[in-house]
């Protein structure tokens, strides 16, 4: 197949031209012209995402998201990559768990994928700690004393080798105690994150999950990597006062948004993910709800609308959304480039619509978005495979993993 038209060049930016895709779902040729049949693009092309920060809760909570119906999500959003968080049941935390989520992942998603691998205490003692092909650790703060959680953040990325990837609060920097309305739930946490930040080990090897405030932004530790995440910058306490938008980290206040948006436009925060975190919408609606906020499918839909509205430059929303994810991950792909992974969005600029609920795919039920001015891509190929069209699934299956076990 060759598309051509507009697309976008890593070097150059918006380019006229052809794009060559082999059978073997590769870029085999970028040139200025390409003898033989074509496709025309309507709009442009742009390198798909790579969300590596998604919950598809598979398994232990499959009516709530599985393989499935989150990768469907993800590939009508635009998103041909993702990296799956270990907080299933049973958790990512061992060899056999990894393995047996890595079979539900090639078994039904669509869309290529990686796994994030729980660490503990003592993680990188285990023999497999040099072989697992995990996309990176994942610390999370509950049910370990912040001593044990600085120790082992430490323990991780002193040990080389995948990155760690933490979340940016512990307990014991938060209040306890159920809120009563959202704005006492960030009331509860809030120098959680820069308290948190301020005891992680400056490391190369640190990446800090869904960044929320201009306090942990300016205290993120020297040499680590950040991401945001569209809620936080989209969203704050002001837009939003229902508990359904309770997430951790909790929405924040507009000079949050403006110091994270600052930090995402000059690339202080490197990667755009989603934290797409489902949850039923009776669960939400309930007078104590999980936290979590759905957004895979709405993610580049929103951030191309502010593309259009002039809010963010093109070339940064591509470097965020699919060439930093891939280079903080040690992947090559993310561009429009010989030899790279196929994966690659139509978008037409002009064809804004509201964000609508009926045309979500996540079982979530939900979404903080609904009426929202998004741009979503008009045709979506994984490996030169259409995936997606117009919003709607072309493909199911054929997902294959990111990363593979060195022989
Ligand atoms: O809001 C959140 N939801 N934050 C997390 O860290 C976990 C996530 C989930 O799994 O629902
Ligand atoms: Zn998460």
């Amino acid at each position: 197949m060759i598309l051509e038209g507009r697309f976008w060049h890593p070097q150059r930016g918006l380019t006229d031209g052809c794009v060559a895709i082999g059978d073997d779902g590769t870029i085999k040729r970028v040139a200025k012209t390409i003898s033989g049949a074509k496709e025309r693009v309507r709009g442009m092309l742009l390198p798909a995402g790579l969300d590596m920060h998604v919950h598809f809760r598979d398994p232990g909570f499959p009516h709530k998201e599985d393989w499935a119906s989150g990768s469907t999500a993800a590939a009508c959003g635009g998103i041909t990559a993702v990296v799956d968080m270990p907080n299933t049941q049973p958790p990512t935390d061992s060899p056999a768990a990894f393995a047996d989520k890595a079979r539900r992942a090639a078994t039904a998603s669509v869309v290529d994928f990686g796994l994030g691998v729980s660490a503990r205490p003592g993680i990188s003692r285990e023999t497999w700690f040099d072989e697992l092909p995990a996309a990176f650790w994942k610390l999370y703060p509950y049910g370990i004393s912040w001593e044990d959680y600085q120790s082992t953040a430490t323990e991780v990325t002193a040990a080389g080798g995948h990155p760690l990837v933490i979340h940016g609060e512990h307990p014991s920097h938060i209040a306890p105690g159920p809120p009563r309305e959202l704005a006492e739930h960030t009331a509860h946490r809030q120098l959680a994150e820069a308290e948190c930040l301020a005891g992680m080990p400056a490391s190369p090897q640190l990446h800090v999950a869904h960044l929320s405030t201009a306090d942990g932004l300016a205290g993120l530790p020297v040499g680590a990597t950040a991401e945001v995440c569209p809620h936080h910058l989209l969203l704050n306490l002001d837009a939003c006062d229902s508990l359904e938008c309770k997430v951790d980290p909790p929405l924040r206040t507009p000079r949050d948004n403006a110091a994270l948006w600052s930090g995402f436009r000059d690339g202080r925060i490197a990667v755009l993910a989603s934290d797409h975190a489902p949850h039923l919408p009776e669960e939400k609606a309930s007078g104590a709800p999980p936290s979590g906020i759905p957004g895979v499918e709405t993610m580049l839909p929103l951030m191309l609308q502010q593309v259009v509205t002039g809010n963010l430059e093109l070339g940064r929303l591509v470097n965020a959304m699919a060439e930093a994810p891939a280079d903080r991950l040690g992947l090559s792909r993310g561009r429009i480039a010989r030899g790279q992974p196929a994966d690659l969005i139509e978008v037409d600029t002009k064809a804004t619509r509201p964000v609508v609920l009926e045309r979500l795919h996540s079982r979530a039920g939900w979404t903080p978005y609904e009426g929202w001015d998004a741009i979503f891509p008009q045709r979506v190929w994984r490996r030169g495979e259409l995936v997606a069209a117009d919003g709607e699934p072309q493909a199911s299956r054929g997902g294959q993993p990111l990363f593979t076990a060195q022989p």
